[in-house]
C-alpha cells in the first residue's frame, strides 16, 4: 500500500494524509497513493465518509512540475479526481496552507471542502504557461459562479479562505485544529445525511456562451492587459468555453489536447525555467540552511533621497522600524514629506487605507545624527553614488553601529570591497542593491564582498524574502550582475543610433522581443546624467583601445537629460512623458559619427536584436566566469524582476541556449572583428559553443 498516502480510522471516518515534502506535489506516487487508499475507503466496512488531509506546511500545492518534461504516466490527475465522482462515501477535503493547481482540481473532485482560516486556494497554471488542466475550468465553474472562476483561472493569483468561503468554493472555515474539524464536519454529513456534491454535475454544461458574453470579454481583456504576449490565459478562456458549448466529458476530453500543446509549447518550458531558476536564486552554494541568518528587528536607511525613501517604505511595509537619517533638519523634512506623500499616493489610489498609511508611516522616524543609529541590527545606507562619500559615510557609521549590526550600502556599482575596508568589521558589510522604485521593484541584488560573513550574506537574502523581493547574490565587480550585464544592451544601442537607426527603431526591436520599453526610453526616465556621472567618474581607468559612447555624452552636454529635460533620445512636449521622435537627436548623432570617422547607415532589425541581446549574453558568460554570479540562471532572475524581461523567455541566458551558443558565438565574433575590443568573446562561450552546451542546461 501507499507509503505517500497514509491511512487511519477514526470514529467512522477514513482519513487519508498526503505526505510527499516539501509541497505534497502530486507526482505518480501520490496519484497512485489517492486511488489505492480511496479504493481501501470505500471498500472499509469501519468508514461511512473520508476526510483528504496534507501533512506538513500544506495541502498539495499541485501537479509535480518536474514530471512535466517526462512522459505523462497513468494514473492521470483528471482520472483521479474523476474517480472520486463514483465514491460512494461523503469525501472532505480538509484544505491547509496552499491548495494549488492540481491541489485545488483535486479538492474540486472531493465532494465537500473546508480550510483552515490562513489557507489559501488559487489556480496558478498560466503563471506556467498552462491552464488548470484536470478539469479546473470546468468543475470551478460549477462550484462558484462563471465570474469568479474565471477570475482564479485567469488571473492565476490564489484567494484567501474567507474569500473562498464567499465564492462557495470552501464550504466551512474550520477554527482550531483542522483534521478535527473536518472529522467533525464529515459526521455532521452523515448525522444530517447530506447528499454528496458532485462538482462535475451538471455533466450537460452550465449555460450558453452568450449569455456569459460580457464576463468572458472581461477576462479576454484581463489576459491581453496583464499577459501580453502569452498563449495560456486564452486557452485557458477557450478551455471554459467548451466546458459551456459541451458535455463535461467531452470538454475535459478537449482540454487534454489544448493543455498538451499548451505545455510543450516554448513558452510554458520557458515559465517553468523561471519558476525554477527563481527557487535557485535562493540557495547560496558554500552557504548552507546551517548558517543562520542575524535577527533583524530595527533598521536605519541613510539619506532620503528617492532610494533612501523607497527603501524606507520597503522595510516599514514589512513591519520593521526605520530610522531615516539626513545630514540636515531641512533635508530631512523634506525627504519624510515626500516619503509621506508616496503614501498617500497609494491610499489615492486605494493600494492602502488611511489606518495602514498611519501605522506603516509610524515604524518610520527622522535623524540628523549618525548616533541615531547605534541601536539598529541593519543599516542601509542610500547615500549619493559617489565612493569618497560612501566611504566618508562607512567610517561615521563603524564608530557608532552596534557589535553585530549588518551594514549595507545600496551602490549598483561601486566597490564593496574598497568600501567595507573604512570599517573594523568588514565581515558585517554587504551590498544590497535595490532597484527604482524601491518599495515597488521586487529585485534586490546582494552583493557579497571579500570580507562578508556567511551569515551577513544569509541575512541579506532573508531580508528579502521578508521583505517580498526576490533575492539574488552576486560578488563584487563594476555594476555587479543586473549593471554589468545590462550595460552593453544599452551600450549597444546608443552606438546603433550614431550609426543610422533612430532611437524609436532600436527601442521597438526590444519592445516587440516583449520587453516593456526599449533601453532608450528608459534611459530618458531615469536620467541620461546618471550613467554620464558613471562615466565621468571613471574617465581615468578608461581603455583608450576601446569604443567609447561619445554620442551619450554630447546628448548630455546639449542637456538632453531625458523626461525631466523635456528632451532626451526623444522629445517630450508641455512636460509629459510620451516619447516622441526628434529630427534633433539624427542630426547630433550624424555629428558625433562624423567626429569619429563613422559613416552612416541604415541597419537591420536583425543587426538591433543581435547586438544589443548577445552583447548582454556574453558579458554574461563572462559574468558566469568569473565567479560574480553563482549560476547563469541568476542573471535571468535579475533581468526578469529588474528589468522587465518577458518571461515566457525565460531570461537572457535561456534566450541564448534557445537560440544556440554556437550562432550566438560566431556572432560575437564577427562583431568583434567589426566593433573591437568591447566584442571580446567569452572564453566560456566560446567553450559551451565548441562542445555544443548550455548556460541553463
Ligand atoms: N512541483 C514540484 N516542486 C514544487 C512545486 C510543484 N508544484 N511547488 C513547489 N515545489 C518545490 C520548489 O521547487 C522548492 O523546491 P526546492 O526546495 O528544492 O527548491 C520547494 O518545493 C519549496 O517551494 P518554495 O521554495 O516555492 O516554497 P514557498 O513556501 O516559498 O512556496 C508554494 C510554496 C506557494 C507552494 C510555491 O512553491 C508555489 O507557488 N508552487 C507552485 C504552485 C503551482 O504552480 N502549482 C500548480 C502546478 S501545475 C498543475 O497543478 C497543473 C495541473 O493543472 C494538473
Amino acid at each position: 500500500m501507499s507509503d505517500v498516502v497514509g491511512y487511519e480510522v477514526e470514529g467512522r471516518i477514513a482519513v487519508l494524509t498526503i505526505d510527499n515534502p516539501p509541497v505534497n506535489a502530486l507526482g505518480l506516487a501520490v496519484r497512485e497513493g489517492i486511488v489505492a487508499r480511496m479504493e481501501q475507503a470505500a471498500g472499509d466496512d469501519a468508514a461511512d465518509a473520508i476526510v483528504l488531509i496534507g501533512a506538513g506546511r500544506t495541502f498539495p500545492a499541485g501537479a509535480d512540475i518536474r514530471e512535466f518534461d517526462q512522459p505523462a504516466r497513468d494514473p492521470h490527475l483528471v482520472a483521479v479526481i474523476d474517480r472520486l465522482d463514483g465514491i460512494e462515501k461523503p469525501i472532505v477535503a480538509a484544505i491547509h496552507g496552499t491548495a494549488l493547481g492540481g491541489g485545488l482540481e483535486l479538492t474540486l473532485g472531493c465532494h465537500f471542502r473546508v480550510a483552515s482560516p490562513d489557507a489559501r486556494v488559487g489556480l496558478p497554471e498560466i503563471n506556467l504557461g498552462i491552464f488548470p488542466g484536470a478539469a479546473g475550468t470546468q468543475r470551478l465553474p460549477r462550484v462558484a459562479s462563471l465570474d469568479h472562476a474565471l477570475e482564479l483561472i485567469v488571473s492565476g493569483r490564489p484567494i484567501g479562505a474567507a474569500r473562498a468561503l464567499e465564492y462557495g468554493i470552501v464550504d466551512t472555515v474550520v477554527e482550531g485544529d483542522l483534521r478535527a474539524g473536518a472529522i467533525a464536519f464529515a459526521e455532521k454529513i452523515l448525522a444530517d445525511r447530506m447528499n454528496r456534491r458532485i462538482s462535475s454535475e451538471p455533466r450537460a454544461g452550465i449555460g450558453s456562451e452568450d449569455e456569459f458574453a460580457d464576463v468572458i470579454q472581461k477576462y479576454r481583456d484581463l489576459a491581453n492587459q496583464r499577459f501580453r504576449g502569452q498563449e495560456s490565459p486564452h486557452q485557458a478562456i477557450e478551455s471554459v468555453i467548451d466546458g459551456l458549448r459541451m458535455p463535461y466529458e467531452d470538454a475535459v476530453a478537449a482540454d487534454r489536447t489544448r493543455f498538451e500543446a499548451c505545455k510543450n509549447s516554448d513558452q510554458s518550458k520557458a515559465l517553468r525555467y523561471a519558476f525554477f531558476a527563481e527557487r535557485e536564486a535562493a540557495k547560496i552554494p558554500d552557504i548552507g540552511k546551517e548558517v543562520t541568518p542575524r535577527e533583524i528587528g530595527s533598521t536605519a536607511v541613510i539619506g532620503a533621497g528617492t532610494m533612501g525613501r523607497g527603501i524606507a517604505i520597503s522595510l516599514a511595509d514589512s513591519g520593521l522600524s526605520v530610522t531615516v537619517v539626513e545630514a540636515g533638519q531641512e533635508a530631512l523634512d523634506s525627504g519624510m514629506a515626500e516619503l509621506e506623500k508616496l503614501y498617500d499616493g497609494m491610499v489615492a489610489r486605494g493600494r492602502i487605507d488611511e489606518a495602514t498609511k498611519k501605522e506603516r508611516l509610524g515604524r518610520i522616524t527622522g535623524a540628523v545624527d549618525y548616533a541615531a543609529t547605534s541601536d539598529v541590527d541593519l543599516v542601509i545606507e542610500a547615500a549619493f553614488e559617489d565612493l569618497d562619500v560612501k566611504k566618508g559615510i562607512f567610517a561615521q557609521l563603524d564608530q557608532v553601529a552596534k557589535p553585530g549590526a549588518i551594514l549595507a550600502t545600496n551602490t549598483s556599482y561601486l566597490d564593496i570591497d574598497a568600501i567595507a575596508a573604512q570599517t573594523s568589521r568588514p565581515e558585517d558589510v554587504i551590498g544590497l542593491h535595490y532597484f527604482v522604485p524601491a518599495n515597488v521593484m521586487r529585485m534586490l541584488e546582494v552583493v557579497r564582498a571579500d570580507k562578508s560573513a556567511p551569515d551577513a550574506v544569509a541575512t541579506g537574502m532573508a531580508l528579502a524574502k521578508r521583505t517580498g523581493k526576490v533575492g539574488v547574490l552576486a560578488r563584487v565587480c563594476h555594476g555587479f550582475i543586473a549593471n554589468r550585464s545590462r550595460a552593453p544592451l544599452v551600450r549597444e544601442a546608443t552606438f546603433l543610433v550614431e550609426e543610422g537607426a533612430a532611437p524609436a527603431q532600436v527601442d521597438k526591436v526590444l519592445t516587440d522581443l516583449g520587453m516593456p520599453l526599449g533601453p532608450l526610453a528608459v534611459s530618458d526616465m531615469s536620467g541620461l546624467d546618471v550613467s554620464w556621472r558613471m562615466r565621468q567618474s571613471l574617465a581615468g581607468e578608461r581603455d583608450p583601445e576601446a569604443r567609447y559612447m561619445y554620442l551619450a555624452d554630447r546628448m548630455c552636454e546639449l542637456g538632453r537629460f531625458g523626461i525631466k529635460a523635456g528632451q532626451g533620445w526623444y522629445a517630450y512636449e508641455d512636460g509629459g512623458r510620451r516619447p516622441l521622435p526628434d529630427g534633433d537627436v539624427e542630426a547630433i548623432a550624424a555629428d558625433v559619427a562624423r567626429e569619429q570617422g563613422i559613416t552612416r547607415r541604415e541597419i537591420s532589425d536583425e543587426e538591433i536584436r543581435a547586438r544589443c541581446l548577445y552583447g548582454a549574453i556574453n558579458e554574461g558568460a563572462k559574468i558566469v566566469d568569473e565567479g560574480i554570479a553563482a549560476r547563469a540562471s541568476d542573471i535571468d532572475v535579475m533581468w526578469l524582476y529588474g528589468f522587465g524581461y518577458p518571461r515566457w523567455h525565460g531570461g537572457i541566458m535561456f534566450t541564448a541556449d534557445e537560440i544556440g551558443l554556437a550562432e550566438i558565438y560566431e556572432q560575437v565574433k564577427a562583431f568583434h572583428g567589426e566593433h573591437g575590443k568591447l566584442w571580446e568573446p567569452s572564453p566560456l562561450l566560446e567553450r559551451l559553443a565548441a562542445e555544443g552546451g548550455g548556460f541553463t542546461r
